[in-house]
């Protein structure tokens, strides 16, 4: 149970003082019977809310899609950085995490959501979901390079990093596709084949592609989109 005010304003019906004014307005329908007032308890999971006729519905877990700029680092909070957090408004703010972390120099898609659980799945090592990144490179690329990526290259973990596909856009720039999100691992792949990563921007994660998104601005993950999601995590979980 929560209180009907909060429940309206997290649903973003209005500020409290707005949804005290619709409430008291009788603007406000709970199962049928004008509500009467902002303190009154409600069950957002079964009860029927409605604000000036249109139904408002729980929702329990979001998900957005957000184009990170660069100079701003993937966390919660930090003392001296501002965040991905700081583009989104309280509300969100207070729900939202991010999948994953994108570098401070990094730019691109970046997912965030408050599903713990999908979350965890996503980021299992079980769940190999791919993640294509544009980088601009300080030399050449070398051509023997898509070759060994896709073998797997020593970056100096214990193990090679999984296959991975290059292509090769012009001397200085390339798209590479991984299936794993180790530390740096784009830098470092690169790093392995001679050369430093200049600039760096992830295009996409599994179905989820950064499409015209502006950078720093977000938006909610469609329907389909969040199906699609949801269904490549269940079957990668149980391989
Ligand atoms: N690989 C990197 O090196 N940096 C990122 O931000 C993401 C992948």
């Amino acid at each position: 149970m929560m209180r009907l005010d909060k429940f309206l304003a997290d649903a973003g019906v209005g500020t409290r003082s707005e949804i005290k004014k619709l409430v008291r307005g009788g603007k406000i329908v709970v199962n049928n019977e004008t509500a009467r007032k902002p303190e009154q308890k409600v069950e957002p999971q079964t009860d029927r809310i409605f604000a000036e006729g249109k139904e408002i519905s729980y929702e329990k877990f979001i998900y957005y899609l957000f184009h990170k700029p660069a100079g701003c680092v993937t966390a919660k909070q930090d003392k001296k950085d501002k965040t991905v957090m700081d583009f989104f408004p309280e509300d969100l703010k207070k729900k939202l995490a991010p999948v994953g972390r994108l570098d401070k120099d990094t730019e691109g898609l970046l997912l965030l959501t408050n599903d713990g659980s999908l979350t965890h799945r996503l980021l299992s090592p079980a769940y190999h979901v791919e993640k294509t990144y544009f980088a601009k490179l300080d030399t050449a690329v070398p051509e023997k390079a898509a070759e060994l990526f896709s073998q797997g290259v020593d970056i100096g973990d214990e193990k090679l990093t999984l296959p991975a596909k290059l292509c090769i856009l012009s001397e200085n720039e390339a798209e590479l596709t991984i299936s794993e999100g180790r530390f740096h691992q784009v830098k470092r792949m690169f790093h392995a084949v001679g050369c430093n990563v200049i600039y760096l921007k992830r295009l996409s994660m599994g179905n989820l592609k950064l499409g015209d998104l502006k950078k720093g601005e977000y938006r909610k993950l469609t329907a389909e989109e969040l199906l699609v999601l949801q269904e490549s995590a269940e079957h990668k979980g149980e391989e």
